[in-house]
């Protein structure tokens, strides 16, 4: 099992989600969060480090069976990517490995409960 996390602009939402829906990928977590990634520089004035402003993003979370993970990355990439090429800011996606997955109305645990 996998744990995939994808950090996207907020405005990609919508077609992220129906992509993924009419992918058949159903089971997601919404978070609005805030972060920056490398163009956002730290800049040094009068000796202090200026930290940076937070800029508001979308994290999807998605835990799905290992057959999976290709799909869900592709159909993220294909819809949260501005124009053919993407623009700077366009987020990212982290995968990890998932040890365990339990329904709790069921007890299922593992690739069922997914
Ligand atoms: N290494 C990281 N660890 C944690 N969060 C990250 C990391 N890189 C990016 N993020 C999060 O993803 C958001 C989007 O990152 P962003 O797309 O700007 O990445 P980038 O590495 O700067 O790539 P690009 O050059 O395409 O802008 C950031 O605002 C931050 O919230
Ligand atoms: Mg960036």
């Amino acid at each position: 099992m996998k744990l995939i996390t994808a950090i996207i602009q907020e405005d990609k939402l919508d077609d992220v989600r129906e992509a993924l829906i009419n992918a058949e990928i159903e089971r997601i977590t919404v978070t609005r969060v805030s972060g920056h990634g490398r163009q956002q520089e730290i800049t040094v004035q009068r000796g202090n480090k200026v930290i940076p402003n937070l800029i508001p993003k979308i994290q999807i979370t998605i835990a799905c069976n290992d057959p999976f993970e290709n799909l869900i990355i592709d159909t993220i990439i294909q819809t949260a990517k501005h124009g053919k090429d993407g623009k700077i800011g366009d987020g990212k996606i982290f995968v990890q490995d998932l040890k365990e997955c339990i329904r709790i109305r069921t007890g299922e645990r593992g690739n069922q409960a997914i």
